[in-house]
């Protein structure tokens, strides 16, 4: 390890930055957010230094640097753009005992700054002792995308609640599961949802020991998306590693399942047209059972779960049941498998509207507001449509929809093996048989279909210019 890493309380110091350009700004703002005095001397100033000044965060002198800047600051950034005096300040503060950092030189720092996850209180610093600060960059992203920004308030709420708990668990390793139960369970889900009172409660409830001996069970019902795990949610994420029980359906692409927290128990419930593994009635019982029992259970659906998911009915009875839950939206499969095929649901010059239909009814019909879908300047997405393919678009034409109107068919959409079909409405159907489409798949009819000659990015072939005729293009 070539460098020590610390944090170092500034409240009640003062900073001297020499330069006043956008580099300095940036350093400007983290020691301001690190509450330190800041005195910045600099012949002149950018916008955004000036602006600080004006609002009186900074104090500016409008002059070049002087050795005697060095009587009072605890610490010294160097940010001229001039690499001698970067060198004079940087020997002046060694001399004077003062921690000096020189913007991009590594060789004349006493220390370096890092790269930062502020999740106030809790602070994580990244650092690559200058040897590779893109490195720490991308590290910082990947952090910020995995902490919870509730983090912090998390920590405040542990923090406020320290002497308490200190007076009532002595021992340290009790109190130190009772902190890891906090930080990890209840507790912490109600911070991330927001409902920090509710937390506080669990917080209490927690400490009482009356849920100790039945820890209580809560429900996450969460959208896994169209495929692609690229296209999970943060959250879904999180929480995907903390459930003890996945339920999924057949939607779920398996590497999505596979993100979950590898010692889960997997319950697959099937759902396939007609063909379910459990039937509605008995996934809604399952939830309730594995959650009265204590688990943290992850109701894990394909695309969004209250898009054709039937989580509504699900959530219905874990609310009637009085069971903790959480909604995580996912990415619904018309916009992700609109988006990977090259196909925008809207676009000024040709749809204003989008429609989300489904092509399966409650009783197996395909019975639609065909008046309703028969609109210009409209796009029509079609879910669960393949099975009545042939009805659904000889009603459209029957409606007044012309035979010539654009559609396509996308398999497996945002997946390794997606295929998309671009037609007419009038040749859809042969053409889905001959090339043998099938679920999932969803059709969208529309104008905005056209555009996939070009904006295909998937396919390198889309490239190729589109072709005259009506007849099936396969992409
Ligand atoms: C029961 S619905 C579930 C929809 C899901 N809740 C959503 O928001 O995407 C299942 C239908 O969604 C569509 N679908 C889901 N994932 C898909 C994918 N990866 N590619 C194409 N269509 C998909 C198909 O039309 C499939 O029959």
């Amino acid at each position: 390890m070539n460098y020590l890493p610390i944090f170092i309380d500034l409240t009640r110091s003062q900073c001297l930055v020499v330069g006043a350009g956008e580099v300095a700004h940036r350093k400007i703002e983290t020691l301001l957010k690190a509450k330190a005095g800041v005195v910045v001397v600099s012949k002149t100033a950018c916008t955004a230094v000036a602006a600080m000044a004006a609002a009186g965060d900074i104090k500016l002198e409008l002059r070049g640097y002087i050795p005697t800047d060095m009587n009072s600051p605890s610490l010294v950034i160097a940010a001229t753009g001039d690499h001698a005096l970067n060198k004079c300040i940087a020997d002046d503060a060694r001399r004077c005992r003062i921690p000096v950092n020189v913007v991009d030189n590594p060789a004349l720092c006493s220390f370096i700054m890092p790269s930062i996850v502020d999740r106030s209180p809790v602070v994580i610093a990244v650092s690559t002792g200058g040897a590779a600060p893109v490195l720490a960059r991308i590290l910082r992203t990947k952090l910020e995308t995995i902490i919870p920004a509730s983090y912090g308030r998390l920590a405040d709420l542990m923090h406020d609640f320290r002497g308490t708990v200190r007076e009532k668990l002595p021992h340290g390793i009790a109190r130190r599961r009772f902190w890891e139960q906090a930080a990890t369970g209840s507790v912490a889900e109600r911070m991330f949802e927001g409902k920090d009172q509710a937390a506080v409660e669990e917080l209490e409830k927690l400490l009482a020991g009356t849920d100790r001996g039945a820890p209580s069970g809560e429900v996450y019902l969460v959208g896994g998306g169209p495929g692609d795990p690229d296209l999970l949610t943060f959250r879904a994420l999180r929480l995907m590693q903390q459930a003890e029980v996945v339920v999924y359906d057949r939607l779920v692409a398996p590497q999505i399942v596979d993100l979950c927290r590898k010692d889960a128990e997997r319950v697959f419930v099937g759902k396939q047209r007609d063909r379910h593994a459990l039937d509605q009635v008995e996934i809604n019982t399952l939830l309730v059972r594995l959650s009265r029992a204590g688990k943290r259970v992850i109701r894990l659906k394909g695309g969004d779960p209250f898009l054709f998911g039937r989580g509504g009915e699900e959530i219905d009875t874990l609310a009637a049941n009085g069971i903790n839950f959480q909604i995580v939206p996912g990415i619904t499969a018309a916009s992700g498998c609109a988006a990977y095929a090259g196909i925008p649901l809207t676009h000024r010059d040709f749809a204003q509207q989008c429609l989300f239909v489904t092509g399966h009814q409650k009783d197996g019909t395909t019975t639609l507001p065909w008046d309703v879908l028969v609109k210009p300047q409209q796009t029509i997405a079609i879910y669960m449509g393949m099975h009545g393919i042939d009805e659904l678009c000889a009603q459209l034409v029957a409606h007044g929809m012309s035979g010539e109107m654009p559609a396509a068919i996308i398999e497996r959409g945002t997946m390794p093996g997606q295929r998309v079909l671009v037609s007419t409405i009038a040749d859809l159907p042969v053409a889905a048989k001959n090339e043998a489409y099938a679920a999932p798949a969803i059709i969208i009819v529309g104008e905005v279909v056209k555009l996939r000659d070009r904006l295909a990015w998937r396919e390198t072939n889309a490239r190729q210019p589109p072709p005259q005729s009506s007849a099936p293009r396969r992409g």
